[in-house]
């Protein structure tokens, strides 16, 4: 029976019921992490032997003959762009091969464009008397954290199953000079799981902004990280932004962080090759080159993008089981109930779930107090407000199987009595 469907009398004795189960699995003392979308153990376990792949006796070259432990080659190895380029769809020239972390190259871009411009542009974004971002919510928590670090105003567009609402962003977009940017992760977004439709896409490459110094930040984060058969896709979208003559609008951003290891992947920028060379002379003052080591070694380890694509299936193995496992547990625990909204995703790290309004909160404290820690509510909205409070991101990938069914079966049980107690007011 549907939760609001029921009596006053039935709703009290619906909570008297969730508070019993959850003061049972309270006394359990579980301590279990669900906050972030790490891999887990097992997946780590996964690439262990590409640390093997170089050894004290292996050839330390490129395939140009340039000895990657030393200096130089600021932009990264060849093989390595290749790789990338092969993987997203684009010309090497277009790909700058960084550290370990896509994050840090979306924090050094937004650092580079605010305090001395990107390529086109008439001046810095710093020097405008305010600047802006769309942040299509529900969105990544670490993209908001590094506007909100450099002041700059972030604005909440409404996120669809195609992706951002697209009018919103044009009307935006083309009408305010002060807005800058945009945040997006187009395949399998964080937290919903949504892969932008090829209209989205289409319409973005086709964006005629009123800044001349507007970049749409494309996170690839997910792009091989399907959990399905029938998996997403997702349009290329320098394709399409070469068609409007928009190439030089866009920075891609990816890294292997959640293929090999978060701590010791590679990451790249992708971009028109006027920025990959705007940028190249900006960070030739930062660095020297970063770590070809770890570069070729991922090269080695693979051998090009279908390799990459092919291993992707080890961390399915791992990843979907968890997956459906709480897709299910919503299912058979809450779905008659019609309590809590939730997407299953084709791929990704999350399951992006919306509870009635103004319970968000408060089912976070009570997985907290029951031993679960999940990601704060609010999290995925900019300066972490959630006007509805009504969105929760589960992340399933760390917790071993058990002891995420342990967590989900807290969850469901939290959502009940969080919900009942907001009804009976
Ligand atoms: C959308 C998105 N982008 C970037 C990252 C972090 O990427 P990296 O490890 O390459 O810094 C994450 C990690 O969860 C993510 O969800």
């Amino acid at each position: 029976m549907k939760l609001k469907e029921m009596s006053r009398a039935q709703l009290e004795a619906f909570r008297d019921e969730a508070l019993r189960e959850y003061e049972d699995f309270k006394s359990k003392g579980l301590s279990l992490d669900m906050s972030r979308g790490k891999p887990s153990k097992a997946q780590l376990d996964i690439s262990m032997p590409m640390l093997d792949v170089l050894n004290s006796t292996s050839d330390m070259k490129d395939k140009n003959g340039v000895d990657v432990r030393n200096y130089g080659g600021l932009t990264g190895i060849d093989d390595c762009k290749e790789l990338f380029a092969d993987l997203l769809g684009v010309k090497p020239s277009m790909i700058i091969v960084g550290g370990n972390s896509s994050l840090n190259l979306m924090y050094d871009s937004v650092a580079r464009a605010y305090n001395f411009g990107v390529y086109g542009g008439s001046k810095p974004w710093c020097k405008n008397e305010k600047v802006k971002f769309l942040c299509p919510v529900p969105g990544y928590d670490r993209h908001f954290g590094v506007t909100e670090t450099f002041g700059i105003e972030m604005i909440n567009v409404p996120m669809t199953p195609q992706g951002p609402d697209m009018d919103t962003v044009e009307r935006l977009v083309s009408s305010d000079p002060l807005i800058k940017g945009i945040w997006c992760v187009p395949m399998y977004s964080n937290p919903d799981g949504y892969t932008y439709s090829d209209d989205t896409v289409r319409r973005f490459a086709a964006l005629k902004p009123a800044a001349d110094d507007f970049r749409i930040f494309w996170d690839n984060a997910y792009c091989v990280h399907h959990l399905k058969d029938d998996h997403d896709h997702l349009l290329n979208i320098f394709d399409e932004a070469a068609k409007n003559g928009n190439e030089d609008m866009i920075y891609e951003f990816a890294s292997t962080s959640k293929i090999t290891f978060p701590g010791a992947g590679v990451a790249v920028i992708c971009a028109s090759e006027n920025n990959v060379a705007h940028i190249t002379k900006q960070l030739s003052m930062q660095s020297i080159s970063y770590d070809k080591v770890n570069m070729l070694r991922h090269v080695r380890y693979f051998g090009n993008a279908d390799g990459l694509k092919a291993y992707m299936h080890k961390h399915r193995e791992v990843l979907e089981p968890k997956f459906d496992l709480v897709v299910n547990m919503l299912e058979e625990k809450l779905g008659a109930l019609d309590i809590l909204r939730w997407n299953a995703p084709r791929g990704g790290y999350f399951v992006s779930v919306y509870t009635e309004k103004g319970c968000a909160k408060e089912v976070v404290r009570l997985c907290k107090e029951g031993g679960v820690v999940l990601t704060g509510a609010g999290a995925s909205y900019p300066y972490k407000k959630d006007p509805d409070d009504s969105n929760i991101r589960l992340s399933p990938s760390f917790p071993p199987l058990d002891e995420l069914k342990q967590a989900m079966e807290l969850f469901c049980i939290s959502v009940k009595l969080a919900t009942v107690t907001e009804l009976l007011g």
